[in-house]
């Protein structure tokens, strides 16, 4: 074994001088202390060794051990050195700025217009309790969006089975407010929401709302129409118009669905397909958000007396005014983090 350990000492040493590279370091290192090697086969002897020689042994082959490690760390910091010297000419690596996303942009740029009004802005819950999300806005328990397959809800144990789940419109936010503060009021929320949708180019199961709503002793249905003129004139171009189409929402009455003017082809309605405008499709109009006067049962759920106040709301997906702003034409392009799409959108 002696001579072993020196024959094996000797060829370490020899090895050593010709070291070029890390990469021969690690060679070197896996040759002398690795499982396969010619060092660990003495070691493994050792328990068939007489009772006095295995101290001995062991100690002979552990000093052997730290030499060679000791040897191998002192040239790993030098091989570093050797390899990696500073090219002061070489270009410097650009650092790549973060911006904000097109979404959040665009949700700020929604929300500040409404603040110019005097509506303050505040966050939601993402994860809702079922009476805000449904009940309290007069979505009776046989509604068809209350189904499993149609909402998440959140698995947390018998007990409070059905009672969570991430949120489906940001309109519980009404509720929130509603409960906790007396009006006069005029909010606006921005956040998440959640629905099992298939994904497709104008489907995600996750995407996001603006909610807006303001309760007032005498709000009608004029205020309404006056606030949205004026959002969606600040926000698209000065000269758009609005449509209301009467719709059916169950935490309004009466409800609407509301369209503005095509503000590219500036409401054409072009017939003709070659000279279709590519955002309207020659409609002349778009859909962009729906809204209504909050319904009696909605405020007497918050606690308000609904003879003495009125309020409107209205609630808008953030995507889609993104889209019908910037001609985008699949929803997937604002979650893929594809840098060469966000950036066009960068200030
Ligand atoms: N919560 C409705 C939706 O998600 C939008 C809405 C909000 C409609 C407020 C009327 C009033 O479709």
């Amino acid at each position: 074994m002696e001579n072993e350990i020196k024959r094996l000492e000797e060829e370490f040493q020899k090895d050593f001088q010709e070291i070029k590279s890390s990469k021969d370091l690690e060679a070197l290192r896996i040759k002398y202390l690795g499982r396969k090697s010619a060092f660990m086969q003495l070691f493994s002897r050792i328990p068939t060794l007489a009772k006095e020689e295995k101290g001995i042994w062991g100690k002979k082959l552990n000093t052997f051990k730290n030499k060679i490690t000791s040897l191998l760390e002192s040239k790993a910091g030098q091989g570093e050195n050797n390899e990696e010297k500073i090219d002061l000419t070489a270009p410097s690596v650009s650092r790549e700025e973060g911006s904000r996303h097109v979404l959040s942009t665009v949700s700020k740029e929604i929300c500040s217009i409404f603040e110019r009004l005097g509506f303050i802005t505040i966050e939601g819950k993402e994860i809702e309790e079922e009476w805000y999300n449904f009940e309290a806005l007069n979505i009776p328990s046989e509604h068809p969006s209350r189904e499993d397959f149609d909402t998440f809800y959140l698995d947390i144990g018998e007990k409070d089975k059905g009672k969570y789940l991430l949120r489906s419109h940001t309109s519980p936010s009404q509720i929130r407010v509603m409960k906790e503060s007396k009006p006069p009021l005029a909010v606006i929320s921005p956040g998440r929401v959640y629905r099992p949708d298939e994904v497709d180019a104008t489907h995600s199961f996750m995407f996001h709302q603006i909610e807006g709503f303001a309760v007032a002793k005498d709000m009608n249905f004029a205020h309404l129409k006056g606030v949205l003129l004026h959002f969606v004139r600040e926000f698209f171009s000065t000269g758009v118009e609005l449509r209301f189409r009467p719709h059916f929402f169950p935490f309004t009455e009466p409800s609407v669905e509301v369209d503005i003017s095509c503000f590219i082809c500036k409401n054409k309605k072009v017939e003709d397909s070659k000279k279709k405008c590519s955002v309207c499709k020659g409609k002349g109009w778009l859909e962009i958000l729906g809204c209504g006067m909050i319904h009696p049962k909605v405020l007497k759920a918050c606690g308000i007396d609904f003879k003495k106040y009125k309020g409107f709301a209205f609630g808008m997906g953030v995507e889609r005014i993104a889209m019908l702003k910037y001609g985008i034409n699949d929803i997937r392009l604002f979650y893929e983090n594809d840098v060469r799409f966000l950036k066009q959108f960068s200030l």
